[in-house]
């Protein structure tokens, strides 16, 4: 397997504090984002939609969250230069490859596109648009509970899984599920961005908002009784659900186009425009409902992080 691991400390661009924004680009920092919308019969909490699937998502699934999550599918395309997952998959003979909360869907079309005679399935619990391509297959349900397949008898090469922190309650169960529908031989991959701000700067701004906001996941998993921080736990509970040759590289995210080398500054560019738009949706159903924050205290928190990044002056970064 290729060694994506990323060098211990990342080159800052010198040029980084006088960095110039492109139009729109620093609006942020007065509005948090907020899209009201009356479309489909979803329900409307504090001007974003939510999908109502059992007990529901704590993330909006609205526009915002569509920007976002295609901001992550490209920024995860240029991490891996265009590939669609790292495992040692041998690609003449990857026949069935599914993707758990597959979102949007752009990772499994792009699968489906690239590889035309693999069936691919993408799972998730909320509704989807119908495929594009002859060999792509959307099915809804809860990935934690038994895989209901059109095709009983189908058994994955590839599972793959991204972005799905606080999503699942149940990780094991989710694992077994993924284990007893996969074939012999086959591999599992997730990605997940660890929510920790690390830097390599000598100081880090006292009052950090950001450094806050991360620190404070861990009473919002506690209150809402989902994980944010599964990337820290995902390669034991992978091995515990009986896969071997468990494998975790640590890629990093830096938060803004400050490194020197050209692709993690487009790297970082694409995890702050990923940062901005998801930040309001990540805090605030969990902090209004669970944490007693009112919404212009989330909005607050948004701005005031979203002005951090904005100042130019920390180098920030974030595992994956
Ligand atoms: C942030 S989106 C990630 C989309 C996609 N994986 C990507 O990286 O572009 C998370 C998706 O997981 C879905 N999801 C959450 N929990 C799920 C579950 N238990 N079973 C199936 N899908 C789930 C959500 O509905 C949502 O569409």
């Amino acid at each position: 397997m290729e060694n994506l691991n990323h060098p211990s400390i990342i080159p800052v661009d010198e040029q980084y504090s006088r960095y110039q924004f492109t139009e729109g680009e620093a609006d942020d920092d007065t509005s948090a984002y907020s899209v009201a919308s009356s479309a489909y019969n979803f329900r409307v909490e504090n001007g974003r939609r939510y999908h109502d699937y059992k007990d529901g998502h704590p993330f909006p699934y609205d526009e915002v969250s569509e920007e976002n999550e295609i901001v992550l599918h490209e920024l995860c395309l240029l991490l891996l230069d265009n590939n669609y997952f790292v495992s040692p998959v041998d690609e003449s003979s990857l026949r069935c490859v599914a993707d758990v909360g597959t979102g949007l869907g752009l990772w499994a079309e792009g699968v489906a596109e690239r590889y035309p005679d693999t069936q691919v399935v993408g799972i998730d619990t909320a509704p989807r648009p119908s495929p594009v391509f002859p060999n792509l297959s959307h099915i809804m349900f809860d990935a934690t509970e038994e895989w209901v397949l059109d095709d009983p008898t189908m058994k994955f090469d590839l599972v793959h899984i991204r972005s799905l922190f606080v999503g699942v309650k149940d990780w094991d169960a989710l694992y077994k599920q993924c284990f007893e529908n996969m074939n012999s031989g086959a591999w599992i991959e997730q990605m997940e961005v660890e929510i920790e701000a690390f830097t390599d700067d000598e100081e880090i701004l006292p009052d950090s908002h950001i450094t806050a906001l991360c620190n404070f996941t861990r009473e919002m998993s506690a209150a809402a009784g989902r994980d944010f921080q599964i990337s820290s736990a995902m390669k034991q509970k992978v091995e515990e659900a009986g896969f071997v040759d468990v494998q975790e590289q640590r890629l990093k995210l830096p938060l803004g186009p400050w490194p020197t080398d050209p692709k993690l500054k487009d790297v970082g560019r694409f995890y702050e425009r990923f940062y901005k738009t998801g930040l309001q949706g990540w805090l605030l159903q969990i902090c209004t409902r669970s944490m007693g924050w009112t919404v212009d205290q989330v909005n607050d928190a948004c701005i005031k992080a979203f002005q951090e990044i904005n100042s130019r002056q920390q180098h920030f970064y974030f595992p994956l």
